[in-house]
């Protein structure tokens, strides 16, 4: 598989991890689980977002002509308003969240909320393995392929400070967490 495909492809892997977690933190009841880790998917997938938005489509898009060009552009659009969901969702879960000491009901709110990007980002995620990540292979240069690649590291390693190194991989186990508190 070629780089720029297996890049995105393994992020989106381990934002489904961190969404799992979060989802059997929510059953559990773990309130403080749940907020670390809605905080870590928020940012994983506002970074993954914007890695789409400033350097694959874009790269891809520049790159078609005519009719492979409107499926293309048509395709992105849909993607688009995915993305706008995810972060409306997930913007308002953090919101309930914080708003009140976890009540069981709004703990429930959340999880249906997340839930819902679940499974819209599974469908989201098919569709840009299967397609755009797969043109970004055939339309671009390998050198290109290359240049695109450090531009997506580079803004996926773009971590706020808020997070560890470890704690961003989703490698912090939780009495490492409970020792950083
Ligand atoms: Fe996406
Ligand atoms: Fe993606």
């Amino acid at each position: 598989m070629a780089e720029v495909r297996l890049r995105l492809s393994d992020d989106h892997h381990t934002v489904s991890e961190v969404l799992d977690q979060l989802l059997t933190a929510l059953e559990n009841k773990d309130v403080q689980t749940s907020h670390s880790k809605l905080d870590l998917l928020w940012a994983r997938l506002a970074v993954h977002i914007r890695a789409e938005h400033l350097h694959l489509f874009p790269a891809v898009t520049d790159r078609l002509t005519d009719s492979d060009l409107s499926e293309a552009q048509a395709i992105v659009k849909n993607l688009r308003a995915d993305h706008d969901f995810f972060m409306h969702e997930l913007a308002r879960a953090i919101g309930v969240l914080r708003e009140l000491p976890g009540s069981d009901a709004k703990l429930a709110t959340v999880a249906d909320a997340v839930r819902a990007v679940k499974e819209r980002l599974a469908t989201h995620n098919e569709i840009e393995e299967n397609q755009i990540y797969r043109w970004s292979s055939t339309v671009l240069s390998e050198s290109e392929q290359l240049e695109l690649l450090a531009r997506i590291n580079a803004e996926l390693e773009n971590r706020p400070p808020r997070f560890s190194e470890q704690a961003w991989a989703n490698q912090l186990t939780l009495s490492d967490q409970d020792q950083s508190s």
